[in-house]
């Protein structure tokens, strides 16, 4: 094979969202919003999903993200170490509640754009570009409460008004843009996702689909608004990638496979393609939901993103056997349990050729350059006696990942950047655990929130330095 290289100028760097890194969750003004409210342990499920109405914090329970890794305070350690490892992008997001504590009023909260300017000057400081998501799985408390969040059309407004203080409070810091992370998971992990609650005995899926209406027209209106103010700016939309392997050649299965991949690929199809997808009609009337739209909606969705990013942890599998029994969570979105990928202690599948064939299935469909901002390893660290963390298997599975991309820049793929996910320990929004870690650097923090919260570089730290250094060759 080869020698797989790296384009001139390719964006080498880490990930960390606001909601699962930031902590200082009450202060400099900051309101609560939804991720403030999710628990650890067994109680986490339900509110997650929606299922379960929790709008007032509780005495007896931890809340990971509370002060997560103290990010509020840290970040400018934090950002020393990626520069320290080459970083040329670091993506983070903004969370919300810092600009406007409840999300509908008219002014924005200073000390919370202070916070994100003085976090994008530090990255300038050392050359880094910021990539910023305007929402990354956090909506303010207050329009869940008052307004039911996304399934209100009125958060179009209180996003744009937002999404526009940001562009012109940050113009000149900031000039890659994502609208909403993970766009698809609004349908996996409704609260987490959109902040969506359910009614008793009410339909989710109209529920879902039109709070899906509402994210995409904001989607397309802020993507507008970024270029008038700045055209510079480059906006992408996210999603929770990773195609759907049919289980066998059984034509059934191969369908059930396609009609997955279309259910998570819809959001994209619109935000990169500026329309409702052909199949989408079929697909609502079957679930028995109806969309209402405003007559300026079809105009509004025209404003396509520049670029698509995505994440990527593993592939997926369906049938058409395929039901509440057979498949998992494990990776958010259902799966069936592919037996031809290994599989991390999370049970999540291992497989590197997936994210070739992902990303080839994305620049056929979409014809705009890719973002892989997220991609990693969710695994136990353990610290020898001496402090040290020999995290072998992390180096493992992002080299065989960065080669997949490799590779698939060799097929012809332009690829704007890397980000890997949580480049420094941070909770996990499934699980909320600090265990489950992905980062180049260890975070002295547990699962209830003990521990000193010191900052120590892994083996993988090293590493991840030398492969940025060599653009991409000395893996
Ligand atoms: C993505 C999210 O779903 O996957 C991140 O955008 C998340 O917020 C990441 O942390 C990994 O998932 P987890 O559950 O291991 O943290």
């Amino acid at each position: 094979m080869s020698e797989l290289t790296f384009p001139q100028g390719f964006l080498w760097g880490g990930a960390l969202a606001a909601n699962q890194s930031e902590g200082g969750y009450r202060e400099g003004g900051k309101g609560l919003t939804t991720v403030d409210m999710i628990p650890h342990g067994p109680a986490r499920m339900p509110v997650k999903l929606g299922l379960e109405k929790r709008f007032a914090l509780r005495e007896d329970e931890y809340y990971p993200s509370h002060q997560a890794i103290d990010f509020y305070h840290r970040y400018k350690e934090d950002i020393a170490l990626m520069a320290e490892m080459g970083f040329t992008v670091f993506r983070t997001s903004i969370a919300w509640s810092r600009l406007y504590p409840n999300g509908d009023e008219l002014t924005p909260n200073e000390q919370g754009i202070a916070f994100y300017r003085s976090v994008f000057e530090e990255c300038r400081k050392y050359g880094i570009e910021p990539l910023v998501t305007l929402c990354h799985f956090d909506v303010p408390m207050h329009l869940v409460i008052e307004y039911g969040s996304w399934r209100n059309r009125k958060m179009v407004d209180f996003f744009a008004r937002y999404a526009r203080t940001c562009f012109e409070a940050f113009d000149g810091l900031v000039k890659y843009w994502l609208t909403f992370n993970e766009i698809n998971i609004l349908l996996h992990s409704p609260f987490s996702g959109a902040g969506l609650v359910f009614e008793a005995d009410e339909n989710h899926e109209q529920v879902k689909y039109q709070a899906a209406h509402h994210e995409l027209v904001a989607s397309a209106l802020v993507t507008r608004i970024a270029h008038e103010v700045n055209a510079e700016n480059q906006v992408g939309c996210m999603l929770a990638g990773g195609n759907f392997y049919p289980w066998s050649s059984k034509p059934e299965d191969v369908w059930a496979a396609l009609e997955k991949d279309r259910e998570n690929l819809f959001f994209i199809d619109v935000q990169a393609r500026g329309a409702y997808p052909s199949y989408a009609a079929r697909v609502f009337r079957e679930k028995g939901v109806t969309i209402e739209m405003a007559p300026e909606d079809a105009e509004i969705l025209r404003n396509t993103v520049d670029f698509v990013s995505f994440s990527y942890y593993a592939s997926r599998c369906a049938s058409a056997e395929m039901n509440e029994q057979n498949s998992s969570a494990a990776n958010v979105v259902k799966s069936l349990t592919n037996p031809h990928v290994p599989r991390s202690d999370w049970g999540w599948g291992i497989d590197p050729l997936g994210l070739r064939i992902t990303m080839n299935m994305m620049y056929d469909r979409y014809q705009k350059p890719l973002f892989l901002v997220e991609n990693g390893l969710g695994a136990r660290d353990e610290l020898t006696a001496d402090q040290q963390i020999n995290d072998d298997y992390r180096i493992s599975y992002l080299r065989e990942h960065i080669r997949a991309m490799a590779q698939a820049i060799e097929d012809g793929v332009p690829v704007i950047g890397y980000t890997s996910w949580g480049c420094i320990d941070l909770v996990a929004a499934s699980t909320g655990e600090m265990s489950k870690r992905y980062g180049f650097v260890y975070v002295d923090r547990d699962d209830l929130g003990g521990g000193t919260l010191a900052r120590l570089r892994k083996k993988s730290f090293w590493w991840y330095k030398k492969v940025i250094a060599s653009n991409g060759r000395d893996l």
